[in-house]
């Protein structure tokens, strides 16, 4: 019962990518279900749940920051209980006690849903949990996000081992999801009012479920369920295949965006990642998505200062973004991630050097979605509205099909809405645009 430990209310932070975020939404509603009540603040939550990325340094650092600020809030009420759980938890186990002494549980990727077990102290559990292999991947129940769209996970984990990155360790081995499973659960959202889903995945593409791949799931979603819209990420260039869009170019419900990240433009580089294709291959990819799709929005994760990258290589970046023009990019300097590969190699490139060379990489693709988004001025874009605009309540804010941002006036609450919105302006992150009305 609840009201034994006292912990009736619980609050959730979200750090990372967008499975931490379906995560989260899955272990509120399992929390809920077994009678304890999410609040909107920390101060009134008995139990705190951090949900942690271990992705770059800066996102632990983050995490025991929060984590610093609020260990006076525990001396204010005893009772409280923090959770830390998710990749960090994964990654670090009972060892975070030594940076955060006051954390009471910690449950590593596999074990997050158990949050509730422990916390009753239900026989069997442990306050510190991070055995992989524990978790029954059809019985974690996927939950909408908001009213309109939802995420569900399709596969989790990771095998790519790229030498720089923490996901295969504090994720585990790729496993996909039954074909089923994401089909009623696709269902089932449609039946909340869900509008539209996001399949998510480290690499979608190389869902295999049976003898159903990514492309035949993809079918099976858009045939057998009424959902308006779906979309999904993130596509790993190497396992991208023509199938997929040749399936994008015939169904309509696949919105026209694509995440594919190249991370560097260097072919020697790419080889010290472990990404596995050449960048004549990434662009041969890019060019038979552009042929088949009159329209896509395609966006990107670049890396600066590999260990070893010179500056010739980096150039080599900036002439692939120059030539390929994305939407937009997610761009990171390279962090050393303990127990990675790469983190045995020479992390030679200064800091100041690797700053700089992020800077003049972010100040590029801005003038290049710049264009891109001026590209859109006269189209009219199927805009699912998410709400009232974040800065200003005069605007509603919608996502393209390309999952771009667009502002709108309107005098009536249309959330959750698609509707049809012509373009008038853009800068490099937001369109603007005016509702087309019927007739
Ligand atoms: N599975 C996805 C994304 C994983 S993490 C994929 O393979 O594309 C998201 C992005 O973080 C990566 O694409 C990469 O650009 C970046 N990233 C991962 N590890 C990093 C590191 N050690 N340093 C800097 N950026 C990193
Ligand atoms: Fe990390 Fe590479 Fe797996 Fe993406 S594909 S999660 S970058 S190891
Ligand atoms: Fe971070 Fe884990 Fe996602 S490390 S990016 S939250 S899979």
């Amino acid at each position: 019962m609840a009201s034994n430990n006292k912990i009736e209310t619980f609050h959730i932070t979200t750090f990372g990518c967008q499975m931490n975020l379906a995560d989260t939404s899955t272990l509120a509603a399992t929390l809920t279900t077994r009678g304890y009540r999410r609040v909107p603040s920390e101060a009134e939550a008995d139990l705190l749940i951090f949900n942690t990325c271990s992705v770059r340094e800066r996102a632990e650092q983050r995490v025991l920051g929060r984590l610093g600020e609020i260990s006076g809030l525990k001396r204010t009420k005893p009772h409280m209980k923090i959770a830390v759980v998710g990749c960090m938890a994964q990654r670090l186990g009972a060892e975070l006690r030594e940076q955060a002494p006051h954390v009471d549980y910690i449950l590593g990727t596999d074990r997050v849903f158990e949050l509730p077990d422990v916390v009753e102290g239900i026989e069997g559990t442990d306050s510190v949990m991070t055995a992989f292999g524990h978790e029954n991947m059809d019985l974690i129940t996927p939950v909408k996000e908001t009213p309109h769209s939802g995420f569900i996970t399709i596969s989790r984990g990771c095998d790519n081992y790229c030498t720089y990155c923490i996901v295969p360790y504090v994720r585990g081995r790729e496993r996909s999801h039954s074909v089923d499973y994401i089909v009623d659960g696709v269902k089932k959202m449609v039946d909340e009012g869900v509008v539209e889903i996001t399949l998510l995945g480290q690499n979608v593409n190389s869902y295999l479920y049976e003898k159903t791949d990514f492309s035949d799931l993809l079918a099976r979603v858009a045939h057998e369920t009424a959902i308006e819209r779906i979309r999904f990420m993130t596509s790993h260039p190497k396992d991208l295949s023509h199938k997929l869009v040749d399936v994008m170019a015939d169904e309509p419900k696949l919105m026209r965006h694509l995440h594919l990240p190249m991370q560097a433009g260097s072919d020697r580089i790419l080889r010290r990642m472990g990404r596995v294709y050449s960048i004549e291959h990434y662009l041969d990819t890019v060019a038979y998505i552009r042929k088949k799709l009159d329209y896509v929005a395609l966006t990107t994760d670049l890396i600066v200062g590999f260990p070893s990258e010179t500056d010739e290589e980096y150039r080599q970046t900036l002439n692939a973004v120059r030539e390929i023009q994305f939407d937009s990019a997610f761009m990171f300097r390279y962090s050393e991630r303990p127990g990675t590969k790469a983190a045995s190699f020479d992390d030679d490139v200064p800091e100041k050097e690797k700053i700089d060379r992020l800077n003049r990489l972010i100040a590029l693709q801005q003038e290049i979605s710049l264009k891109r988004n001026q590209r859109e001025v006269e189209r009219v874009c199927h805009t699912i509205v998410e709400g009232e605009s974040r800065r200003s309540n005069e605007f509603y804010r919608g996502r393209t099909e390309g999952n771009k941002t667009v502002l709108f006036e309107t005098d009536r609450d249309c959330t959750g809405e698609v509707l049809p919105v012509r373009i008038k302006s853009a800068d490099s992150f937001t369109l603007h645009g005016d509702i087309v009305e019927a007739g």
